[in-house]
């Protein structure tokens, strides 16, 4: 069961402080990083070009396609993201970075990009598999910030120390339930600032895969440039989740929602910085995902239909 494994990510993400990294990175000072992976491990992406956001003095960009930018070179760092080591998107741009010569990095359980790893040489971290990818998020992370700090893209000076804010399983698991509930029946709008947005993303992918809901995200301060328009009528079914930051637009956000009479929490994260806040609150993210496909009557495993995307890719691919 999935629940089994979310209720172990502390060990999990212990686990994964001690993965190893084979191969041998080139010591190049790159001037670009390329981020690439889809879904459960794409994410990854989005939380690592959050921080480096505001850190990283090389530009960042995420992939999430079967293609890779026209200026990709052999000046740039291609870090691959997947759990499955299957997926084609990925596996796409892994090969077009090596054409260029691009530098080749891959976080993986298996498949072929394992495979691939291996053959070539290629500098990589592998992560425990039998999981399912979205529930093997934590070790995706820290695996993914292990494999570009030899690349001295640090992230995190102390890994063990960011694993402890997954320690209080219990009382993630009380404001989860207590979020399931609040969200039941509804088409959840989960809201946040830019450098949340992976946050409020992580959200609804989880809503959507394990709990079978359409969510939607709306990020400040864009949201009040446009979509602020359409809560002047919003729909009785919408509520919304607002994650908390320190951050003048929120204020007003919620203000000016509650003034509409709309339906909200605020989530308020623990941990003392954007990663280890990101963290938490996925670790949230999944245990309310699952929590309301309980309530919902259906199997947070299961998804069928990117199965069905997959299994048609595949045959497309290959004719
Ligand atoms: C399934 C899931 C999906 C996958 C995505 C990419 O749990 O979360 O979003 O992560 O289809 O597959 P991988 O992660 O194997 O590259």
């Amino acid at each position: 069961m999935i629940l089994d494994i979310y209720l172990r990510w502390y060990e999990l993400a212990l686990r994964a402080t001690n993965f190893e990294v084979y191969g041998s990175p080139r010591k190049d000072l790159f001037q670009n990083l390329i981020l690439s992976g889809m879904g459960g491990s794409g994410i990854v992406c989005d939380m690592i070009y959050s921080v480096l956001y505001s850190s990283s003095e090389i530009p960042v960009t995420i992939v999430k396609d079967f293609q890779i930018p026209r200026w990709t070179s052999k000046n740039s760092l291609l870090c691959a993201i997947s759990y499955s080591g299957n997926t084609l998107e990925t596996l796409n741009t892994v090969s077009k970075a090596l054409e260029v010569g691009a530098e080749v990095c891959i976080v993986t359980s298996g498949g072929k990009l394992l495979e691939l790893a291996r053959v070539r040489g290629l500098p990589h971290v592998v992560v425990d598999s039998g999981l399912i990818p979205r529930a093997a998020f934590p070790q995706l992370l820290i695996a993914t910030l292990k494999l570009l700090s030899t690349y001295r893209i640090n992230l995190c000076s102390d890994l063990k120390s960011l694993t402890n804010i997954l320690r209080d399983v219990e009382s993630v698991s009380k404001t989860s339930k207590e979020l399931a509930e609040f969200l039941k029946n509804s088409l959840p709008v989960i809201i946040s600032n830019t450098r949340f947005y992976p946050l409020a993303m992580r959200f609804k992918d989880e809503f959507n895969e394990n709990s079978k809901m359409m969510a939607k995200v709306e990020v400040i301060p864009e949201w009040a440039h446009n979509d602020i328009v359409g809560w002047e009528l919003p729909l009785g079914v919408v509520k919304s989740l607002v994650i908390w930051d320190d951050d003048l637009v929120i204020e007003f956000l919620i203000d000016y929602l509650r003034g509409r009479g709309v339906d909200l929490q605020v989530l308020k994260l623990l941990g003392d910085d954007l990663l280890s806040k990101m963290l938490y609150g996925s670790y949230i993210a999944g245990l309310t995902s699952v929590y309301l496909a309980e309530l919902r009557g259906v199997r947070a495993e299961e998804t069928k239909s990117i199965d069905m995307y997959k299994e048609f890719l595949k045959r497309r691919v290959n004719h």
